[in-house]
């Protein structure tokens, strides 16, 4: 198509809002994601309060978290809360067998992840272990987090050192029950989850919203089956889906030092995505007409070949441009999925798979996907609104074909309007040209985030190569073009 994109919002529709959780964050006792790259430890040189970094705490803060899921993923089917309270010294040392067979000492447990919890001002969101723990153990777990009585455990809990219960918003029953949570079919799991849920009790006004562990990638069956019988039983059922490169999981593909064909099929794959969400939530819209369900994406991102020398349990990846435009098209189809896409976590926060920070001792760096993050913070609560995109070229290379503009927009809480734009074009710029419905729009003002390289990325020796620089444009002769860059994510609000 010649000539520019043409982008119009309709500011008059607005749609759905998008929940702050969609920017929620995943931390999983994996790898150096919670030992090392948060956790130090209260007597670490490295700078920390309660044994948490203060540099990764006071970057992670920057992006607003709203919420962590933690203890797992995979591990937390084999967490015991119990070893993870009391004295440190005394806990008992496991072994990780999900991720690199290392010990696991327990030194983050329930209260050191609510000192991260309050340290971010985020909410918790607790995973329980559904495949080897029993209904007792976790419905014990909830007794000692919320009880306000003088039960035995609720004076464990105080003199461990927490005297009010601590605020649990979200608990799940177990993590992908289908795989490492179990290898169980939908139905056996459901039953499952109806005798585990009846017997979690905690008081009305603590009470976590619960959600049961789903499906993943084409597989709608789960989300059909527990929206089906959980009727009134779950306030939502997640979703995982990962970006790999080559789509097989025997060889993902590198994280730098890619070509172009696995550029373009990482973008393509990415947006996959959409349609399992639409096929999700068609499910969803048959079996829960109320929408009293969400679908939460609780584990989503890039997953390639490990770093070469590293563990390979450890999951530990670089991130570059193609990771930062990779988060942005994840957002902007959340956005457009908001009402039943209430919650995403991104896997993972710190050092695992798309992090938003790396960690090597005591230094740390900023990935393209941190950047994403912070980019979009005013989309945290906004408001959509309906955008369309005419005239907009393909990006093809071979047999593949993505389209070239990825966009979205939304009325954020302060009352301005926002907007995104992606360009998966790693070597072509495009021209967009931006009209506001029933509005003139002088000018668009706010940052852009690109790169020279497909792979482009930042280490500890050059930790500024890639960040956001500031990006602005007018109206000219009545009409206002934004030159989007090559491989880039661009966030503006836009002035009438
Ligand atoms: O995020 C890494 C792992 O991916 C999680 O532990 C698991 O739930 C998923 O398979």
């Amino acid at each position: 198509a010649a000539g520019p994109v043409q982008l119009t919002i309709d500011a008059g529709k607005p749609g759905p809002m998008i929940n702050k959780n969609v920017y929620g964050q995943f931390a999983e006792h994996l790898g150096t994601g919670i030992y090392e790259g948060m956790w130090v430890g209260p007597k670490s040189k490295i700078p920390n309060t309660k044994g948490w970094r203060n540099d990764v705490v006071g970057a992670l803060k920057k992006l607003h978290v709203p919420l962590v899921r933690w203890p797992g993923g995979c591990f937390a089917d084999e967490y015991h809360w119990k070893d993870g309270i009391g004295p440190r010294e005394k806990r008992p040392v496991k072994v990780n067998t999900n991720w690199g067979g290392v010990e696991e000492n327990n030194a983050v447990g329930t209260h050191e992840f609510f000192d991260l919890i309050d340290l971010l001002g985020a909410d918790a969101y607790v995973n329980g272990n559904l495949g080897s723990g029993s209904v007792q153990e976790m419905s014990e777990w909830l007794e000692y987090l919320t009880s306000d009585s003088k039960s035995t455990l609720a004076n464990a809990r105080r003199k461990n050192g927490r005297n009010e219960p601590f605020k649990v918003a979200y608990f799940a029953i177990g993590n992908e029950a289908w795989g490492c949570g179990g290898n169980m079919t939908p139905a056996y799991y459901t039953d499952l989850y109806k005798n585990y849920y009846n017997l979690m009790k905690a008081p009305a006004d603590k009470r976590p919203k619960f959600i049961a562990s789903g499906g993943n990638d084409y597989d709608t069956t789960w989300t059909d089956t527990l929206s089906r019988e959980l009727k009134g039983r779950t306030d939502a059922i997640s979703f995982h889906y990962y970006t790999i490169p080559t789509g097989k999981w025997d060889v993902k593909g590198a994280a730098t030092g890619f070509a172009e064909n696995e550029w373009i099929s990482t973008v393509a794959n990415t947006l996959k995505l959409d349609g399992m969400i639409k096929n999700n939530v068609a499910k969803l819209d048959k079996n829960d007409p109320e929408k009293k369900i969400g679908l939460y994406v609780d584990e989503w991102g890039t997953w390639y070949d490990v770093e070469k020398g590293t563990n390979a349990g450890f999951l530990f990846q670089q991130n570059t441009i193609r990771d930062a435009v990779v988060a942005a098209l994840n957002f902007n189809m959340f956005h457009e999925h908001a009402e039943r896409v209430q919650m995403t976590n991104i896997a993972q926060m710190v050092n695992v798979l798309q992090s938003m920070i790396i960690t090597e001792k005591d230094k740390m760096l900023l990935t393209p996907t941190y950047h994403a993050y912070s980019m979009y913070v005013p989309f945290q609560g906004a408001t959509t609104l309906p955008v369309k995109l005419e005239n907009n070229a393909a990006y093809t290379l071979g047999a593949a074909s993505v389209p070239g503009i990825s966009a979205s927009a939304a009325r954020g809480k302060d009352g301005k309007t926002y907007l995104a734009l992606v360009n998966t074009n790693p070597g072509k710029a495009a021209d967009v040209v931006i009209n506001v419905a029933g509005k003139q729009v002088n000018a668009v003002s706010g940052s852009v985030l690109t790169a020279d390289k497909m792979d482009a990325h930042n280490t500890f020796k050059n930790a500024q190569a890639v960040k956001p620089a500031p990006f602005s444009a007018r109206a000219a002769g009545g009409k206002l073009t934004v030159a989007v860059p090559a491989k880039s994510v661009i966030v503006l609000s836009v002035e009438g």
